[in-house]
């Protein structure tokens, strides 16, 4: 059983594999938190709770309430009423007064876990999750609250989510809604976030507590580039193999926040939820607001098991593709190949080269439609420009597929250029602040996706296209952040619901486009990788990273990304050089290395790069079929990182039963010491011999984790190898 309710001390007790959550009750109703840490297999007590300690007791007269709530552990803290670290939610009532107080009501424990309402949200069947909500009520305002939390067993994860339920008969203001809190003793946390830029995405940032709030968030109506949906905290000395980790990540596209506090008394408190700026939502008589999913995850073993943690339950529990565990084709973009500069000849001319390379799909990028030959026009105007794409959109399609390639193609759903003929026609469609010029960014505004029209329209564009033609991929791109939030759909009261109801549009247009294609490969893309997030995995099962395609910033890149998310879900290709982001030039082999380590690709054009490398490409195509089963499926071990050693990158991927390792071994930069490099391995079976493929020597998984590997020294910059490692016996 996973989870249970202890009623003598009242205590819920949740378990996974590894660890254990306990939530506990006070005589009043209060709702708090005791632990969240390593499994515990005994007897548990509610002391942690510190419902004695002097001043702070909660007496029954409540004397002391103030001071009380601005120190106890709450599982879900409201504002307004004497907790003054960050609260999760906040309510005006009619009157314009801000303040509310839960109290238990009841609890619900069952096998298996509800969908979120217009939400994605992880998913599982009886044997796989159970599930606690603990229904609370606020007798003033008329208000329930249901905290939900789901317990992952074997993939130690918990998941929580709430739902505000308005049963009064007066119009409440949400102003605020978290997801999850977490207040813990502090155990001289360092924090750590994922943060960036466009083309810089999901760099690992790590700092130390401070006293007072410290945050990662997004303001921008996406998830960002910027910054990220995650947030972890770590005791010192926390590495990939040792240490406490507590990881928060958002189930969410858009606003969010994600913040520590260390407070007065040394506890600190971490929440995550939908960003409070510029959000409120009406709650009115009847209603429901649901909130958003957070992930947690808890590693009494350091990062690397955080890591394999989030991996294994994004790949069984959040994306739902047909093409979760099959091979992926070996798509060709022409994006850096042509940019805006092709026809059809030109696209046919790049399949044909394709097909002999091995490669088995070709994407047709930006530029095929209205009159765009420039990022300056055409957005929303999603008919084929025949002056490139001669014969008609299924012609070129046709004969893709004759030349033996599957078909795909680019889309911005969600945008509308001041130059198209939809914003001529409907401008009241675009986001925007009356009788203010809004800011375009990229050449282009927003749809109003709060608007039900609109999403019909735009998701009718693309569909229409769909059926017209034997497509088999999508790329859903999205290519700026709102500015000037103005609806034209929704009354003053509602303003500000349009960063949340504009989520909400995208998942419904998304849901729409996999329940009508359920066979159509979607690849999410936002300028690069600015809607990597778990939101968008649950709708497809591949994100494109990051527009920067140089091989040494994919290093830093990938590191970030797959710290949470799985290998499978990273978009990655082999580019031309000079590299159109940094314009470095690097081997042609590495870039395929560093790829590998993605979904796998190409973005350039075949028929003009050198021969050499042209010759490499069927054996980098041999190279993904051998190894992307391991690679989708297997467990990911970060042994080494260029971000802290300015020198050298590796990582493995080990398939689940350990029968076979692949390590990838970047040098970044060569130096004049020609020695070998020890490193030490991770994922191999310490109990069992392996040989390393190519070669007639065999290493024991112990001798290569305990005593490490001699990486050759490579002579030059940004050298990369690929050691694939089969087990051939076990030591009883
Ligand atoms: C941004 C994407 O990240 C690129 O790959 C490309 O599709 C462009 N948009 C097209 O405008």
């Amino acid at each position: 059983m996973a989870i249970y309710y202890e009623e003598k001390n009242k205590i819920f007790r949740l378990d996974t594999k590894k660890s254990t959550y306990l939530i506990g009750l006070t005589p009043e109703g209060y709702v708090g938190h005791i632990y969240y840490g390593d499994r515990l297999f005994h007897d548990v007590d509610s002391c942690l709770l510190r419902m004695e300690e002097a001043p702070f007791t909660p007496s029954v007269n409540k004397r002391e309430k103030s001071a009380f709530l601005d120190a106890f552990p709450m599982e879900y803290p409201t504002g307004g009423i004497g907790d003054y670290r960050e609260s999760c939610l906040n309510i005006r009532n009619e009157q314009g007064c801000m303040g509310s107080e839960f109290h238990y009501v009841s609890h619900e424990i069952y096998k298996g876990k509800r969908a979120l309402e217009g939400l994605p949200a992880s998913f599982g069947n009886e044997d796989e999750v159970e599930t606690l909500e603990i229904l609370m009520e606020d007798p003033v305002l008329e208000v329930s609250l249901v905290l939900c939390y789901s317990a992952f067993e074997k993939e130690n994860v918990i998941t929580r989510n709430v739902r505000i339920c308005n049963h009064g008969k007066q119009t409440l203001k949400l102003e605020k809604v978290y997801s999850a809190c977490l207040d813990m003793d502090n155990e001289e946390f360092e924090m750590i976030t994922l943060c960036g830029s466009w083309a810089r995405e999901r760099r690992i940032q790590r700092h130390e507590l401070h006293y007072g709030k410290q945050s990662a968030s997004s303001a921008k109506g996406e998830s960002s580039h910027q910054e990220h949906p995650f947030l972890a905290l770590v005791t010192p000395g926390t590495n990939q193999l040792q240490g406490k980790v507590y990881a928060m990540n958002f189930v969410y596209s858009g606003n969010f926040l994600a913040q520590a506090e260390l407070s007065q008394f040394d506890s600190v408190r971490m929440v995550m939820g939908i960003n409070r700026e510029e959000f409120c939502w009406n709650l009115r008589k009847g209603e429901t607001f649901q909130a958003p999913e957070a992930v947690l995850v808890y590693s009494g073993e350091g990062l690397g098991e955080m890591t394999r943690s989030f991996h294994d339950f994004y790949r069984n529990h959040m994306i739902r593709s047909p093409y979760l565990h099959k091979k992926r084709p070996i798509l060709i973009n022409n994006w850096e190949a042509t940019y805006f500069d092709f026809d059809t000849d030109k696209l046919l001319a790049i399949a044909r080269e394709a097909k002999k390379s091995g490669i088995e799909m070709l994407v047709m990028d930006d530029g095929w439609f209205g009159e765009r030959n420039l990022d300056n026009s055409s957005l929303g105007d999603w008919t084929v420009n025949e002056k490139k794409i001669k014969g008609g959109l299924k012609h070129l399609v046709d004969e893709v597929n004759a030349i033996g390639l599957e078909f795909g193609i680019w889309f911005e759903p969600e945008m509308i250029s001041p130059d198209s003929e939809l914003y001529r026609k409907h401008p009241e469609w675009a986001i925007q602040i009356p009788s203010r010029e809004a800011t375009q960014s990229r050449c282009q505004y927003v749809l109003d996706l709060s608007r039900p029209e609109v999403q019909d329209y735009a998701y009718e564009c693309v569909a229409k296209i769909l059926r017209s033609a034997n497509i088999a991929y999508v790329k859903w791109d999205m290519n700026r952040q709102l500015s000037d939030l103005g609806s034209s759909w929704l009354d003053r009261e509602s303003q500000q619901e349009l960063f949340h109801r504009y989520v909400l549009g995208l998942y419904r247009m998304q849901e729409r486009l996999v329940t009508e294609f359920p066979n159509l490969l979607l690849e999410n893309c936002s300028g690069g990788g600015a809607r990597f997030d778990p939101g968008m995995l649950y709708y497809s099962p591949q994100i494109w990273c990051s527009d920067d395609t140089d091989a040494v910033e994919r290093l830093a890149i990938q590191e970030g990304t797959a710290f949470i998310y799985p290998l499978s879900a990273m978009g990655a290709h082999v580019s031309d050089c000079p590299n159109h982001a940094v314009g470095r030039v690097t081997p042609f082999e590495t870039r395929g290395h560093v790829a590998l380590a993605g979904t796998f690709g190409y973005e350039l054009d075949i028929t003009k790069i050198p021969q050499e490398d042209r010759d490499m490409i069927p054996r980098q195509t041999e190279m993904y079929h051998k190894y992307h089963e391991l690679i989708r499926e297997g467990d990911y071990y970060r042994i080494a990182s260029y971000r802290e050693n300015n020198s050298y990158d590796c990582w493995a991927v080990a398939a689940k039963d350990k029968s076979e390792v692949l390590v990838t071994y970047v040098q970044v930069l060569a130096g004049a010491n020609r020695h070998s490099r020890k490193i030490y391995f991770q994922g191999f079976d310490s109990n069992a011999l392996y040989r390393l493929e190519g070669t007639k020597k065999t290493y024991s998984g112990e001798r290569l984790m305990k005593m490490g590997f001699l990486m050759e020294a490579l002579t030059g910059d940004f050298r990369s190898r690929l050691y694939h490692f089969v087990k051939t016996e076990e030591y009883h």
